[in-house]
């Protein structure tokens, strides 16, 4: 009875497979890219001072804000400009203004209530990682539960009920089609098949059909999952505003401040460091205006080392510069600057662009984990007069015919190097 539906109907053939494959690629890139990312948007703007869990930075811990704050319409002008808000009178913004220490939130007009909507979605659902302390060795399906996946996987629930219903519809209209002939050559109207058994016989008499939407479905899946596992954290072109205008240009090129004179761990420790206000006053001291900003910003350093330019005594409170940070490895990836810049001999450049032509410091490098991995493929060793690794070098060189090796052969894509 299958083969009754002639080849005038091969569209009806047809078309639930070329329903799913449009359906499939692209419905859901609008669907998706639709959405602002709320973690991005959150790390950009907002995670300098606040955390999603309920520990403190700056501001208070957004964990469990929803239930505190009077509303939802409060939070978007609270947001948006929180100055506003306490100059209303509003009790609540009054009373965390004064719990905390009264510092005023860096309004965020520039953005949209759709990238509010993103923001507080990721508060709300906070990746897992970020909400407890990671596993040694990260998990990778703890990654997963995030929002982006979370949408896919929803939209492939509603993929498959469309696919339902539409392969119910058809099967009824080939009933039909079938006891119209069935009629005209005199037989018996055809059997009525149950709901599972005519989902089972389309599956059954479109073996092909089958195959390739098993096939798009796993295509589908593993490719949105893969982008969005290599997408999570990462923030190339990140370039924040900071509480002072410093300017590596001015600084680091006009100047020629050598990068360590300021950064000086980076050849003794793990981090770099950001220098204290000390050593912006090793020579602030005595510049109090500069070319472009005049004397606004460098009050701002008198402000934090508690200077009195006009007494030249250090006789005011100090008030710490909050600096913000621009790179950001997760805490469950170790990284070492002096192990790169003293033993390695790498440049800060091949890392971190050219800082000494910004004004304004910007991510350059992905900092994923296949960008470290690549450079230590890549990399050789510098092994000549190095007396950090001389006997492991030396060691390596002749296992390898006195030819130089890269980071790699060294070690270097050992998961424990890099992950505790
Ligand atoms: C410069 C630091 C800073 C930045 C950046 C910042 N906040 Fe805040 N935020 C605060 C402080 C401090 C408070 C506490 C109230 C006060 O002192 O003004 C606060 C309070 C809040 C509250 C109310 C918390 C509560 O417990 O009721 C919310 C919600 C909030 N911020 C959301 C955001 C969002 C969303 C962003 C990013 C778009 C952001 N903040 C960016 C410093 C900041
Ligand atoms: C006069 C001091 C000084 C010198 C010289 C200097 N820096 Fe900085 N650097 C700072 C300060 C202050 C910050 C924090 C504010 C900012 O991000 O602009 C900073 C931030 C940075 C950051 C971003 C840190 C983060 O939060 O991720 C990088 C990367 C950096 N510097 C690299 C360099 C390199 C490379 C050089 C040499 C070409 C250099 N710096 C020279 C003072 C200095
Ligand atoms: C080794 C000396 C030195 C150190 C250390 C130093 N500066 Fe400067 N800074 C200068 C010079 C030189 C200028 C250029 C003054 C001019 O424009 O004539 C300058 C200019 C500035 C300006 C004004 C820029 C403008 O054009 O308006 C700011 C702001 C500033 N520095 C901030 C800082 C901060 C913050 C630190 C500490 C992280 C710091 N500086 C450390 C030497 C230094
Ligand atoms: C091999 C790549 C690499 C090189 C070379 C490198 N950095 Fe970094 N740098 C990083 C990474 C990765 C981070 C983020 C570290 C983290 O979050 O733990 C970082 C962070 C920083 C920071 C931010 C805060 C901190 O203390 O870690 C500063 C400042 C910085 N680097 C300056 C420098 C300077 C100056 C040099 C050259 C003397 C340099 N870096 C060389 C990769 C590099
Ligand atoms: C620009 C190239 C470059 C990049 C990017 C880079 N590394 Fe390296 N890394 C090196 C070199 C060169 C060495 C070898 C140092 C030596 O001689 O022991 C090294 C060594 C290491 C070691 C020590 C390996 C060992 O065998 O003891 C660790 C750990 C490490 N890197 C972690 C990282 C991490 C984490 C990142 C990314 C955040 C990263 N590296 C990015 C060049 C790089
Ligand atoms: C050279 C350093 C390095 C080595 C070697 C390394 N990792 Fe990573 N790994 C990283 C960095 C850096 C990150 C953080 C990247 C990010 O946030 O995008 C990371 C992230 C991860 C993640 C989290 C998934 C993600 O993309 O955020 C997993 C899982 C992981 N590594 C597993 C491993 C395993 C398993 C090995 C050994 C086969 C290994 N790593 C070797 C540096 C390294």
């Amino acid at each position: 009875m299958i083969n009754v539906i002639t080849k005038k109907h091969w569209f009806l053939r047809i078309f639930p497979s070329a329903f799913l494959i449009i359906s499939l690629y692209f419905i859901p890139v609008s669907f998706l890219r639709a959405q602002p990312d709320g973690a991005k948007l959150f790390k950009a703007n907002c995670s300098s001072c606040h955390r999603v869990d309920e520990k403190k930075l700056t501001g208070p811990g957004l964990k469990g804000v929803f239930e505190r704050v009077p509303n939802q319409e409060w939070l978007y002008s609270w947001i948006k400009n929180s100055s506003k808000v306490i100059a209303s009178g509003d009790a609540y913004a009054t009373k965390i203004f004064e719990d905390n220490g009264k510092v005023t939130m860096t309004p965020q007009e520039h953005l949209s209530k759709e990238q509010i909507d993103a923001i507080l979605g990721y508060i709300k659902n906070p990746p897992v990682s970020l909400a407890k302390p990671p596993d040694p060795i990260p998990n990778p399906s703890s990654h997963e539960k995030t929002k982006d996946d979370n949408s896919t996987f929803y939209f492939l629930i509603i993929i498959s009920a469309l696919l339902f219903v539409t392969i119910l519809v058809l099967s009824s209209v080939k009933n039909s089609l079938q006891n119209v002939v069935n009629a005209k050559k005199g037989l018996p109207p055809a059997p009525e098949f149950g709901f599972r058994e005519s989902i089972g016989l389309w599956f059954q008499n479109h073996k092909v059909h089958t195959v390739l939407i098993i096939l798009l479905l796993v295509l589908y899946g593993s490719t949105k999952g893969w982008y969005a596992l290599k997408g999570i954290g990462v923030y190339q072109g990140y370039s924040p505003a900071q509480p002072i205008k410093f300017s590596h240009k001015i600084h680091a090129g006009q100047n020629q401040i050598n990068c360590v004179y300021c950064h000086h761990s980076a050849e003794k420790g793990k981090t770099a460091g950001i220098p204290s206000i000390n050593v912006c006053m090793n020579c602030h001291k005595g510049i109090s205006s500069g070319a472009t900003t005049g004397t606004s910003e460098i009050n701002k350093i008198y402000e934090a080392a508690g200077f009195n330019p006009e007494t030249q005594k250090y006789d005011k409170p100090q008030k710490p510069v909050k600096w913000i940070r621009v790179h950001n490895l997760p805490d469950f990836a170790y990284f070492n600057h002096s192990q790169h810049v003293v033993v390695g001999k790498q440049q800060c450049q091949t890392c971190h662009g050219k800082v000494e032509e910004m004004d304004v410091v910007e991510q350059k490098s992905p900092l994923t984990m296949g960008w470290c991995v690549d450079c230590h493929r890549t990399t050789k060793v510098a092994s000549s007069g190095n007396g950090y690794y001389e006997e492991i070098h030396a060691r390596m060189k002749s296992k390898n015919d006195g030819k130089d090796f890269t980071v790699a052969e060294n070690g270097g894509l050992e998961c424990g190097k890099c992950h505790y």
